[in-house]
């Protein structure tokens, strides 16, 4: 097949568990994160597994110049190859009130979440105009289309992801680029681990009485999505458990 994905937050969660799923339908990877050990472990067994070719890098997205190495220092032919990129790099820090928040949990969302997802596509969007062909996914969430309480600058950041998707549409329409935005409801990753910074018993309570959606479920959604003809886009999907009805309300048995 010879295609290559571009993978930002590789190293667990959603983004482990896209490039699973792509590799096991024999498409090449460039897998991006700043846990180095996790990506080495990870494109050893799927090229194993799969017989595909993984490249990985060290990279931490808020870094506008490392950004922009990384990209220039891909091959021509990765280049050429290169079909999908999918910005899924981001976290929730804390949950606490405006007034009480620490500023240094903001900044790191914004400038993961927001920043960091316009510097990747800035340095990709070339590539892919060149090619003629392109698919971006944003991960937004379903906190980019509601707020809920405590929410505010996790909201704010995936709000701004989802009009960066309608933005990206606009701009790239007339040169064949697709562009998907992805709003997921709860989802059992490391997400909540980050959020309550390694507190274990916080993490879980998140996902206490209800079914919580797992990493293959994007995964899966976001391959259904890339896989769809040439002439047919999915621009944006909510995807939650059956258990949560919008960001605030739960099942729980
Ligand atoms: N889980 C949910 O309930 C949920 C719901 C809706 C949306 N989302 C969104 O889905 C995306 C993936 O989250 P997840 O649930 O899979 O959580 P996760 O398991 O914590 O994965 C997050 C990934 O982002 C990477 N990352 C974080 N900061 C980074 C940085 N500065 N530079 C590069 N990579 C960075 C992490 O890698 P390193 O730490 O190795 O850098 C990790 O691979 C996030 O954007 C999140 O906001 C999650």
């Amino acid at each position: 097949m010879g295609s290559f994905v571009f993978i930002t937050g590789a190293s667990s969660g959603f983004g482990e568990a896209c490039a699973e799923i792509f590799a096991s339908q024999g498409y090449n990877l460039v897998l991006v994160a700043r846990r180095k050990d996790r990506l080495i472990e990870l494109s050893k067994r799927l090229e194993r597994n799969y017989d595909i070719e993984a490249i990985i890098n060290e990279l931490d997205v808020r870094d506008e110049m490392a950004v922009s190495k990384v990209v220039h220092n891909l091959s021509d032919r990765v280049k050429s190859q290169l079909q999908i990129l999918i910005n899924n790099a981001g976290l929730a820090a804390g949950r606490a009130s405006i007034e009480s928040g620490l500023t240094s949990d903001w900044n790191q969302m914004i400038d993961t979440n927001l920043k960091g997802l316009l510097y990747v596509s800035q340095q990709i969007i070339p590539i892919f105009k060149k090619n003629g062909f392109g698919h971006i996914f944003n991960i937004s969430s379903i906190a980019g289309k509601e707020v809920y309480s405590n929410g505010n600058v996790y909201c704010a950041t995936k709000h701004a992801v989802d009009s960066l998707s309608k933005a990206m549409r606009l701009e790239l329409v007339e040169f064949g680029i697709k562009v998907t935005n992805i709003a997921p409801g709860a989802a059992e990753t490391e997400f909540s681990l980050v959020r309550f910074k390694g507190n274990q018993i916080n993490a879980d309570s998140v996902y206490d009485g209800y079914n919580p959606l797992q990493a293959i479920d994007i995964a899966e959604t976001i391959y259904f999505a890339a896989t769809r003809p040439k002439h047919v886009t999915l621009n944006d999907i909510v995807i939650m458990p059956t258990d949560q009805a919008n960001s605030t309300v739960f099942h729980k048995k």
